[in-house]
C-alpha cells in the first residue's frame, strides 16, 4: 500500500501544486486520480518514484517512508509509463521493454525472453520485435510502454494518462486490455487522466483533485456516482445529465462479460 500523509508540494516559484493530500492507494489495486488540468495529478505521480520531492508530509510504501530508500533502488519497483509511450526512437522494440532489465544486468536472453512473453501479454504481435517505434501505431506504442513498465515485474505502477494520445476507439480496447493484464498481474496502480469516463471504467477507487491540488473526494466509482460531494466534484462530473450517462455507462460495463486472454507460448519462434 502506498500512503501520502499530509503532503503539499510548493514549488519554488510560490505555486501550491499539491496541498495537504492525506490518502492511501490500495495493493493490488487501480487508485485513479482525475481532475482537470494542473490540479495536481502528475506532480502526486512523481512523488511516489522521487522525481519530485514533497516540501512537507511523508509517503510511504508498505509501511517504509521512501526517503529512507536510495532513489535509483525505490524507482527499480515502479513502472512508469507516460503519454506517447516516451520510447527510446534508435532502440527497437524488444530493447525498449527489455531497459530495466538491461539495467539491472540480467541475462541478454533472459530479458528478451521476457521482453517478447510482455509483448503478447500485452496485445502486440511478437513480429514487431525488431522494429522501432515510429514503425508502430500510436496505441501500438502504449502497449510497448506498458510493457517497458513491466518489464522487471514491479509491485508499483505509475501510468500518467497512458492511453489518450489515441483515438476513442483504440483507447477503449486499451483499457479493455489493461484491465484484463490487470487482473492477472494485480499491481498497485496509481493511473491519472483528465477522463471522468476513463477513470469510471478502471479504477477500483477514484481520488478526484481540483485546482490547487487539492482532495475533492476520494472515493470507489459507485460511492462517487450515486454520492458526489457537492460543488466541484458534481461540476467535473458535469452535473445531473452527466451522471446519469455515467452511470448507465457503468451498468453497461457491469454486464459485460470479461474478455478472455489468448496468449500463445511462440516466443521461441518469435526469437528465431
Ligand atoms: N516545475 C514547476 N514549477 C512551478 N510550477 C509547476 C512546476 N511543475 C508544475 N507546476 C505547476 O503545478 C501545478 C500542478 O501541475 P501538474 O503537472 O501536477 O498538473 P496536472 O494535474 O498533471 O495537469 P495536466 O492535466 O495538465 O497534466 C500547475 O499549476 C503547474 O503549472
Ligand atoms: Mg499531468
Amino acid at each position: 500500500m502506498i500512503r501520502f500523509d499530509g503532503v503539499t508540494k510548493r514549488y519554488p516559484d510560490g505555486t501550491v501544486a499539491v496541498d495537504d493530500l492525506t490518502l492511501e492507494i490500495p495493493s493490488g489495486q487501480i487508485t485513479v486520480f482525475v481532475g482537470p488540468s494542473g490540479c495536481g495529478k502528475t506532480t502526486s505521480l512523481r512523488m511516489i518514484n522521487r522525481m519530485i520531492e514533497p516540501t512537507a508530509g511523508t509517503i510511504s510504501i508498505d509501511g517504509e517512508d521512501i526517503r529512507k530508500k536510495d532513489a535509483s533502488d525505490l524507482r527499480r519497483g515502479i513502472g512508469y509509463v507516460i503519454q506517447h509511450a516516451g520510447l527510446f526512437p534508435h532502440r527497437t522494440i524488444i530493447d525498449n521493454i527489455a531497459t530495466v532489465p538491461y539495467l539491472l544486468g540480467w541475462d541478454k536472453k533472459k530479458a528478451r525472453a521476457t521482453a517478447l512473453e510482455l509483448m503478447e501479454r500485452v496485445g502486440l504481435d511478437t513480429k514487431m520485435a525488431k522494429r522501432y517505434p515510429f514503425q508502430l501505431s500510436g496505441g501500438q506504442q502504449q502497449r510497448v510502454g506498458v510493457a517497458r513498465a513491466l518489464a522487471a515485474d514491479p509491485p508499483v505502477m505509475l501510468m500518467d494518462e497512458p492511453f489518450s494520445a489515441v483515438d476513442p476507439i483504440v483507447r477503449n480496447s486499451l483499457q479493455d486490455e489493461f484491465l484484463r493484464l490487470q487482473s492477472e498481474v494485480r499491481k498497485t496502480i496509481a493511473f491519472v487522466t483528465h477522463d471522468i469516463d476513463e477513470a469510471v471504467k478502471l479504477g477500483h477507487r477514484i481520488a478526484v483533485f481540483q485546482v490547487g491540488g487539492v482532495l475533492a473526494q476520494h472515493a470507489t466509482p459507485d460511492e462517487l456516482l450515486t454520492n458526489p460531494a457537492e460543488g466541484f466534484v458534481t461540476e467535473f462530473l458535469g452535473g445531473e445529465k452527466g451522471l446519469k450517462r455515467l452511470r448507465f455507462n457503468r451498468e453497461l460495463d457491469a454486464t459485460e462479460e470479461p474478455a478472455q486472454p489468448e496468449i500463445e507460448d511462440d516466443v521461441e519462434a518469435a526469437e528465431r
